[in-house]
């Protein structure tokens, strides 16, 4: 009869924590759980999930913009758009997370992090020290750009394939967010007067 294999470590309970431990990964990046009981194909599954790992990945890069204005604002204005800039970025963030629990939900792998999502996000990359108000804001609008056009494929995709889930998400979270945010920004590159009335306009 064969030996019991003798095993090196003990598995009786104690109080003592196990440190340092290391194994493979249970499921990799860009694959989706075989079955899922949603009644959502798998193909499906993959191809959603896919993209909304690219909206994730943009979604990331627009709320640490958010971020990064809100610290480095100057000039005139800096009260009114240091406060709406981490406003836009708690509202990205909760979008952030939306986003990426509707991955895990679909058996998907949500991309994580700073290094992954630098890799994978279709918006430029910013320089790292201080712009102008007008830059800064331009630069946010475009990023938006990026992840509304995004959205409204998206959202039709998702429509089309039947995963009315993410195709709500799509719309009601993230697009409705990001159409809403855009408006406040971009009304601070209206050239108005703040003092004195433009009365060489001819009035209509
Ligand atoms: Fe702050």
């Amino acid at each position: 009869m064969a030996k019991k294999p003798v095993s090196t470590t003990s598995h009786k309970s104690s109080a003592q924590p196990h440190f340092s431990q290391k194994a493979g990964e249970l499921q990799a990046f860009g694959t989706v759980t075989n079955t899922m009981p949603l009644q959502l194909e798998e193909s499906v599954r993959l191809e959603m999930t896919e993209q909304l790992n690219q909206l994730l990945a943009d979604t990331m890069t627009l709320r640490d913009l958010y971020k990064k204005s809100h610290w480095q604002v100057s000039g005139a204005t800096f009260y009114q758009l240091h406060l709406l800039f981490d406003k836009h970025y708690e509202e990205q963030s909760e979008l952030v997370d939306t986003i990426g629990e509707r991955i895990q939900l679909l058996g998907g792998i949500s991309i994580a992090m700073a290094a992954d999502v630098a890799e994978l996000t279709r918006i430029p990359r910013p320089p790292k020290g201080r712009e102008e108000v007008p830059v800064q804001l331009s630069r946010l609008l475009d990023a938006h750009q990026v992840i509304l056009s995004h959205c409204r494929e998206l959202a039709e995709r998702a429509d089309k394939l039947g995963d009315d889930g993410t195709n709500d998400m799509v719309v009601s979270d993230v697009l409705r967010t990001g159409e809403l945010q855009v408006w406040f920004v971009s009304e601070h590159l209206v050239e108005a007067p703040l003092v004195e009335a433009d009365s060489e306009r001819q009035s209509a």
